[in-house]
């Protein structure tokens, strides 16, 4: 199985990390694709060397000519997690400005966002009108979990645990 692993500039950003070495460990591919500002607060390297691929992360990452083309052959799965309020407003408008958005919309297979945010942002009605535009694409949303933002807001935002978001895979890998 190979899962595209999108990775945005939200708190939780950390956590992909945890959540690509549980799918290596389990002999799951994992191509991951960082927005620049991802790219800017975790060096792609990491995730290279967690991966044991090369990251598609802005224009000095990506060497090929269409990678937004290329990287989704073969790939089951396209799930973005973390997925910042800012990619989920980008997404529902069809934008296509950076490796995410750009593959989102050229890859047709199933497509997963985590949101994961400060609970205000996400109980914001132009969140929850942008993800269920999100929704009606068929695109699935990951229910973010209820507790404490890292700010100390309580609320709904946080991601999906990681635990949640394997085991989601899993079912998938199970069925193909
Ligand atoms: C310290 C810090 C933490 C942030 N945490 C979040 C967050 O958890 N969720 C979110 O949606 N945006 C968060 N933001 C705002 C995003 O980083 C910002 O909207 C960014 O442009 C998202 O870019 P991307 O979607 O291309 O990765 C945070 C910004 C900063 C500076």
């Amino acid at each position: 199985m190979k899962v595209l692993l999108g990775v945005t500039a939200s708190i939780a950003i950390y956590k992909a990390l945890d959540l690509t070495r549980e799918l290596r460990k389990r002999s799951i591919e994992v191509q991951v694709l960082m927005s620049n500002s991802a790219a800017s607060w975790i060096s792609p390297v990491l995730f290279e060397a967690l991966s044991d691929s090369p990251v598609y992360a802005g224009r000095d990452h990506v060497k090929e000519a269409m990678p937004h083309i290329s990287v989704r052959e073969k790939a089951d799965l396209f799930v973005i997690a973390p997925a910042s309020a800012d990619c989920i407003a980008r997404a529902a408008m069809g934008r296509a400005d950076d490796i995410i958005t750009t593959t989102l919309l050229s890859f047709s297979g199933p497509r997963w966002f985590a949101p994961s945010m400060n609970p205000f942002m996400y109980a914001h009605k132009a969140v929850q009108k942008n993800l269920q535009i999100l929704a009606e694409y068929g695109y699935e949303i990951l229910d973010p979990q209820n507790g404490e933002a890292v700010c100390g807001d309580l609320g709904k935002g946080k991601m999906a645990t990681v635990e949640q978001i394997l085991d989601k895979i899993i079912l998938l890998q199970n069925s193909i």
